[in-house]
């Protein structure tokens, strides 16, 4: 395992991107038109009975969050666009002043000179598409290929890297597991939705081509390795295989190859516009998973003594490592696009950036193709179905009064940047003895 104490300094290369990530839902506030927004309203479904409302108040306030962000040293930000914000009604009715408001918010990220990655679909979807059955319907994607190729005709001049989905293997909580919208727990709709993602990555990809020729396409993974609980038991292997296609490899296989294949829906077919589909790849990190087949939902409970953060993730540092060469082996450059830690104790923060840091400098040591690396997130924010709780940001949140507050956490990752290296003197200087080993 990489230590924290048996280095001296690591050093990221020249142009190496540094920011935050945010989606839109998460810190704007005011949605309403969206299927979060409608299984917020259901009794139990978040914790605390919190609603996403107001949450950080970035719609109005994004102008002060890029101008922290800039005085972080930050020169990236990634943040999303709310779909339901520029079609609340239908597909080919659009709001101009919401169109307008999102050349603004690019605009002023311009204007402090950072690079802008775009999200296009984070987890919300607006209602009209939601109720119609998301993309488990045939032709779905035609619907989010006319919103995509109306930004890329908008802000085609402004962002510099695209991302058709944030993690398009969350569908499996929703669709399989029964925790997000639209709470279903059937594996033959979860293959149909699968499939539909993958066909709606193919459409929005040239929708964004077609208008914005040298425009760099990418897919944003939550990368996790599926390891059997019990090594030897076969059932737990072969869960943890299911679960890697559903998660990870069908979307490899899809944006490499074409393929799409589903077999318990009878689904395969060579798609020509998913054939090598992403100009790069995004990789968000936080945690690898166990599997127990005997466990109702597959995923295994952490266990006694282990380090977990507030969402009862382990750490896995050394998952992360594998993550990242899993997919540098496409053969495409790699950004890290989400990597963080909800928690209370900002030590704590401070000490995950640096494990994961030393990670990434591994992987660059070892010559793999990384090219930047974002924290999640900016803000405190709206963490779906764990509400506030959480508190996974560089800043912290007043929810009452939406003051901003630095954590130290930021400011350790602010010296990183401006240095581009990370020594162990400046993990001394913002962790104590006791948070290293
Ligand atoms: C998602 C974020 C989320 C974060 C922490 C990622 O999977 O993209 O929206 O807040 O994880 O759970």
């Amino acid at each position: 395992m990489l230590s924290l104490t048996d280095f001296d300094r690591v050093q990221f290369p020249e142009n190496f991107l540094w920011g935050a990530a945010a989606s839109a839902y998460q810190v704007e506030g005011g949605n309403t038109k969206n299927q979060w927004y409608l299984f917020e309203q259901e009794e139990g479904r978040i914790e605390n009975g919190d609603r996403c409302g107001r949450s950080c108040g970035h719609y109005e306030l994004y102008e002060e969050d890029f101008d922290l962000a800039h005085d972080l040293k930050h020169n990236t930000h990634r943040l999303g666009i709310e779909w339901s914000r520029l079609c609340p009604e239908a597909p080919e009715k659009f709001d101009t002043k919401e169109i307008e408001h999102y050349r603004k918010v690019f605009e002023a990220l311009k204007e402090r000179g950072m690079k802008i990655f775009l999200t296009l679909h984070h987890f919300t979807e607006p209602v009209w598409f939601a109720e119609k059955g998301s993309f488990t319907r045939k032709g779905a994607e035609e619907d989010f290929a006319k919103y995509v190729s109306r930004c890329a005709e908008e802000y085609g001049d402004l962002i510099d890297f695209w991302i058709t989905y944030n993690e398009p293997q969350v569908a499996l909580i929703g669709w399989l597991w029964g925790e997000f919208p639209p709470r279903k727990t059937d594996l033959a709709l979860t293959c149909r939705e699968l499939a539909g993602r993958l066909k709606g990555h193919a459409s929005a990809r040239a929708a964004i081509k077609e208008k914005v020729a040298d425009a760099q396409v990418g897919l944003v993974m939550a990368v996790s390795e599926f390891l059997p609980q019990r090594t030897h038991d076969f059932l737990d292997q072969h869960y943890a295989d299911l679960f890697d296609y559903l998660w990870n490899e069908c979307f490899i296989q899809g944006v490499t190859t074409g393929r799409i294949s589903f077999p318990l829906i009878g689904e395969d077919e060579v798609v020509s516009e998913l054939v090598d589909s992403c100009d790069w790849w995004g990789v968000n990190f936080y945690t690898d998973l166990r599997i127990n087949s005997r466990h109702p939902r597959g995923i295994a409970e952490t266990l006694p003594g282990e380090r977990v953060t507030q969402m009862g993730w382990t750490w896995s540092p050394e998952g992360y490592f594998r993550a990242i060469e899993r997919f540098a082996k496409l053969g495409k450059p790699i950004y890290l696009t989400e990597n963080g830690i909800g928690t209370l104790d900002d030590y704590e923060r401070v000490r995950f950036i640096s494990e994961h840091l030393r990670v990434a400098a591994a992987a660059l040591d070892k010559g793999l193709d990384l090219r930047g690396y974002l924290y999640w997130s900016l803000l405190d924010n709206f963490e779906w179905a764990c509400g506030f709780r959480p508190r996974f940001g560089l800043i912290e949140i007043n929810y009452e009064t939406l003051e901003r507050t630095v954590k130290p956490s930021a400011r350790f990752l602010a010296e990183i940047i401006e240095n581009n290296e990370m020594t162990i003197q400046m993990i001394e200087r913002y962790l104590p003895q006791s948070y290293r080993f």
